[in-house]
């Protein structure tokens, strides 16, 4: 029987962003848009893409590589890798390619598709492995490549997204650093945030047909989107505060998703948290999907504003409708 508890830390953090910037100047080349709309409406400056020379895969393998370095592991020492995404390389799921990218020989490596709610709902099923003693340490990795799947000739929403991935580990310790978490699905909003598969009817033989189609760029009801993140996030982190036996006074800092500067003002507003609790980068990055909490969270540990023993809540949402909390202690 193990002896190291029944709690877990995250021990590393690391982030790779794709290879190319995207300026809201380049995006009024590409659709009626301008730079004074974009970064009113989010906050939004710039964000990165990939080109062909990166993928997903690609991406979470240096992402993973930066949080192994920073937790002082090797691959090896990997008992686990989650990957979540919606936009895996390979629809048998990516997890494995970093798997194998990373050489982390010993690793189970599986995804887990929850849009933007990935990384945080990506946390909270890693801490099961780690909180039963199945495993010891988890690379946990959000990632997205949302330029694949955005119609480029649709200003309201080719603005919004961009690329990148961001990684953690997570290390089973007697003490547990994730003091409580809230997950919740509403499907009957799932209509306001698509990336559907559209299914075009074949003849393969008599009598029967086979559905090979593609799938749809991204579509989205933006204002159902920002009254449902509005209304849902300031809620579920009252909720997990609670859990926890918190207040919003006892937080150090906040990593939303990095949907919009608005929204998080709007949250942040909500909550009465005061806005330099709130970490941003969404100005640089724009939204990258399950890549943002992330992404966001080694940068702030990285500029040294993240410090041992600060409590921080982290709130995704998105496509499902899902929406997912987590109150963890660096
Ligand atoms: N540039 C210039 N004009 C634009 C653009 C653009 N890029 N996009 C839309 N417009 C126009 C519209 O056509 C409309 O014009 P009209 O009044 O002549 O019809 C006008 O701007 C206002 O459009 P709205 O959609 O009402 O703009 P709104 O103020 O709602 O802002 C936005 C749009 C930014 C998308 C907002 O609704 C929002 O932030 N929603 C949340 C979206 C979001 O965060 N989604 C992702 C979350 S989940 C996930 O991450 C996957």
């Amino acid at each position: 029987m193990n002896t190291l508890g029944s709690g877990l830390k995250i021990i590393g953090s690391g982030t790779a962003i794709a290879d190319q910037s995207l300026t809201n100047q380049d995006l009024s080349n590409i659709v009626e848009t301008s730079d004074e709309w974009i970064q009113s409406r989010t906050g939004m400056r710039q964000r990165y893409i990939c080109s062909a020379n990166e993928n997903l895969a690609s991406l979470g393998v240096k992402a993973g590589q930066k949080a192994l370095a920073m937790a002082g592991l090797q691959p090896d020492d990997l008992d686990l890798i989650i990957l979540a995404t919606s936009t895996p390389d390979d629809l048998f799921g990516s997890a494995a390619q970093i798997q194998g990218g990373l050489g982390a020989t010993r690793a189970f490596a599986f995804d887990v598709t929850a849009a933007c709610s990935g990384f945080v709902v990506g946390l909270n099923v890693a801490a099961q492995f780690l909180r039963t003693g199945v495993y010891q340490r988890v690379l946990l990795v959000g990632g997205d490549v949302l330029s694949r799947w955005v119609d480029w000739s649709d200003r309201t929403t080719c603005v919004l997204f961009g690329d990148g991935a961001g990684a953690v580990v997570l290390q089973r310790q007697a003490q547990d650093n994730l003091l409580a978490f809230e997950m919740y699905t509403d499907g009957s909003g799932n209509g306001c945030l698509n990336l559907p598969y559209q299914a075009v009817p074949q003849p393969l033989t008599a009598g029967k047909t086979v559905a090979q189609g593609t799938y749809q760029p991204i579509t989205m009801n933006g204002r159902e989107v920002y009254r449902f993140a509005v209304a849902k996030v300031p809620e579920i982190i009252e909720k997990v505060l609670f859990k926890a036996e918190l207040t919003t006074a006892d937080l150090d800092w906040v990593i939303l998703h990095q949907a919009n500067q608005r929204i998080m003002d709007a949250v942040g507003d909500r909550l009465a948290i005061p806005l330099e609790k709130m970490i941003s980068n969404v100005g640089n990055y724009g939204n990258t999907s399950a890549a943002s909490i992330p992404l966001a969270l080694d940068q702030a540990v990285r500029e040294g504003k993240i410090k041992e023993g600060d409590l921080i809540a982290l709130a995704g949402f998105g496509a499902g409708l899902t929406w997912a909390a987590s109150v963890v202690r660096w």
